[in-house]
């Protein structure tokens, strides 16, 4: 399906985040990831797992069921599944059939983040998150916190499209975080087997609405901004901004420094949880950004809304129109075609 072959949808051999950790909790939390239903907890122990969300027997919703210990007992019969997912306990007979089992999902917490793995558990190399170093996370001088869970009416990739071209900060979000130098300024790619990563310097430019509200300075500015993708499914980005170098006075003062993080995983193949995160420098500015951010993410949330309409809607689509810019989402979806590719050739 768009934008990638016919039939394909997304990787599952890859980690996506499936939750904010400080989410995850004695309560049973229920996610659609894949397009299957998971259920997330944290044993007594304080590991947290994640397993399947459907009960076999008739379908019921295990996420809407009973904890029991570290094991979930079916809301509807009362048939009970340990955190391995192995069936316990059937309540109407005295032996439990071999195959009442559900999925067990690997499930890996690292930085703010637990990352599942639903593809083929052998192939569940935990090398394949990114690090904290990787990611800019967890480093001195940065606090960083969740922000915010979203559950949006439109296809992943058009989240991770809107990730990989940020040329959309100066229009789309015009009135809060982007300029025109967003579009204008020269981009520098490099691309990865699973990584691709964009930067931009601008020079000289507007100080957009929000980082003069947030700075007090509204006067030109230079600014580093870029994102990396890390496929399938997490952009880690970086938005430095400074006094313009020329000015006299303050030239090359650091206004702002702040790391962002989205993780986009599709929850079925219309619909995305789309988890963002950042790091700010002091507690005033994440504080003040967590306020301000929110309705820019919005703005994405809307256009990936309302292009899901239109390619679900039009009964003739003409192929895109690519431009320069699109250089960068281009290798993003290269990937995950490649990934999607590979599972292919494995099954
Ligand atoms: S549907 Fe779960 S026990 Fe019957
Ligand atoms: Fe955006």
């Amino acid at each position: 399906m768009y934008p990638f072959k016919e039939g394909d949808f997304a990787p599952r051999n890859g980690w996506y985040v499936a939750a904010f950790c400080e989410d995850i909790g004695e309560a049973l939390l229920s996610r659609w990831i894949l397009g299957q239903p998971v259920v997330l907890y944290r044993k007594a122990d304080g590991t947290a797992v994640a397993v399947g969300g459907r009960c076999p027997h008739r379908y019921y919703p295990l996420g809407e069921s009973l904890r029991v210990g570290d094991a979930i007992q079916c809301g509807y019969h009362g048939i009970t599944f340990g955190a391995d997912g192995r069936c316990t306990r059937v309540p109407s007979q005295d032996t439990v059939p071999g195959v009442y089992k559900i999925p067990s999902y690997p499930l890996v917490e690292r930085g703010l983040w637990a990352f599942i793995w639903m593809g083929d558990p052998e192939l569940a190399d935990e090398a394949l998150i990114p690090s904290a170093a990787d990611m800019g996370f967890g480093l001195d001088g940065y606090i960083y916190k969740p922000f915010s869970t979203l559950h949006v009416e439109g296809r992943y990739q058009l989240l991770n499209d809107n990730l990989l071209d940020l040329t959309h900060l100066g229009f789309l979000h015009a009135s809060s975080i982007g300029s025109e130098e967003n579009a204008s300024a020269p981009e520098e790619r490099q691309v990865g087997e699973r990584k691709v990563v964009s930067r931009r310097w601008l020079r000289g430019a507007a100080c957009p609405p929000l980082m003069a509200q947030n700075t007090g300075y509204a006067g030109p500015i230079d600014r580093l901004a870029g994102m990396t993708f890390f496929a399938p499914g997490f952009h880690a980005g970086l938005d430095d901004t400074y006094v313009v170098a020329g000015d006299p006075e303050r030239g090359g003062e650091c206004l702002q420094s702040v790391k962002v993080f989205h993780a986009v995983t599709p929850a079925t193949r219309h619909e995305t949880n789309y988890f963002f995160a950042l790091g700010g420098t002091s507690e005033a500015q994440v504080e003040a950004l967590k306020i301000a951010l929110p309705p820019v993410l919005d703005e994405d949330a809307f256009a990936t809304v309302e292009i899901e309409k239109i390619l679900t809607r039009c009964e003739t689509l003409l192929p895109e129109l690519m431009l320069k810019s699109d250089g960068t989402a281009v290798e993003g979806r290269r990937i995950l075609q490649r990934m999607m590719d590979a599972e292919r050739a494995l099954s």
